[in-house]
């Protein structure tokens, strides 16, 4: 699992080039909800600073978190200087100060499940929030999705990082449902934001080349995937980029 969780660095150019930034909206609803002044952040698995450079354009004071030097180095041409950037993984971020957020997009799935609540609270001050949101990227016209799909799963078996991902429509999904079950946390809030952008087949198929699933492939059998997905396109795609949002407020 780490060696996967630590796959996407030997990618950084084109996982930003190809990963569909997060929208002004997800801030907004961060924002609402904590309904008071978020001053400082703390961002686990920040990646390339896609997240990152959203919330620090609010003018939050981000501390910018990730394991990966690679990620980091991609990081630093895209956010502020005033971010703060740290390398480590959550399980190893010292808990010397408290935040009035600390957020996660499309990484907190890999962070070790033990003791993972306790120390988010730990980086949290009473009442403070944590946010947690990412989603599938599928295509949008289920025939092709399932087309795809058909050949995705020949070559990669498990695929099953993120917990839940298949849950209903409105049914509480990870890491809500922990959120829940956790005394460390209130007021639990899961909600959707709609995102289709159209890509083209290219820029498609270079967002799938960043899956770490397709990272763990031999260079051999990557390109056969890849050839065979390209044959089912169109030129232009519909991509279904739904982001899944949790919410909830430490309880101190
Ligand atoms: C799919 S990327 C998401 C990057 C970025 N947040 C975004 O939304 O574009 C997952 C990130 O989680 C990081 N990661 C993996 N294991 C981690 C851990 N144990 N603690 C914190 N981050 C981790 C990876 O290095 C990678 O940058």
């Amino acid at each position: 699992m780490t060696e996967r969780a630590l796959s996407f660095g030997a990618v950084a150019a084109a996982y930003e080039r190809f990963r569909p930034g997060y929208p002004d909206e997800l801030v907004d609803e961060v924002l609402t909800y904590a309904g008071q002044p978020v001053l400082t952040a703390l961002e686990v698995g920040a990646g390339t600073g896609k997240a990152t450079r959203v919330f620090a354009a609010r003018g939050i004071a981000v501390t910018a978190t990730d394991p990966d030097p690679a990620m980091l180095a991609e990081l630093r041409r895209h956010v502020p200087e005033t971010v703060e950037v740290l390398e480590g993984r959550f399980e190893e971020l010292p808990l010397t100060r408290s935040h009035d957020l600390v957020f996660a997009a499309a990484s907190f799935h890999w962070t070790r499940p033990e003791g993972r609540w306790e120390r988010v609270a730990a980086m949290l001050r009473t009442g403070g929030v944590f946010a947690s949101f990412g989603g599938q990227h599928k295509l949008a016209d289920p025939e092709l999705e399932r087309l795809v799909e058909e050949v995705w799963f020949r070559y990669v078996p498990d695929d099953d990082v993120l917990p839940d991902h298949d849950a209903p429509d409105g049914r509480m999904r990870w890491p809500g449902t922990e959120l829940e079950a956790s005394e460390l946390f209130r007021d639990v809030q899961q909600s959707a934001i709609r995102r289709r952008p159209v890509s083209t087949d290219a820029e498609y198929l270079g967002q799938l080349a960043t899956v770490s699933a397709y990272l763990q492939l031999a260079a051999d059998v990557r390109e056969r995937m890849l050839r065979e997905i390209r044959d089912l396109l169109p030129t232009r795609v519909e991509i279904d980029s739904d982001i899944t949002l949790h919410l909830a407020r430490a309880t101190g």
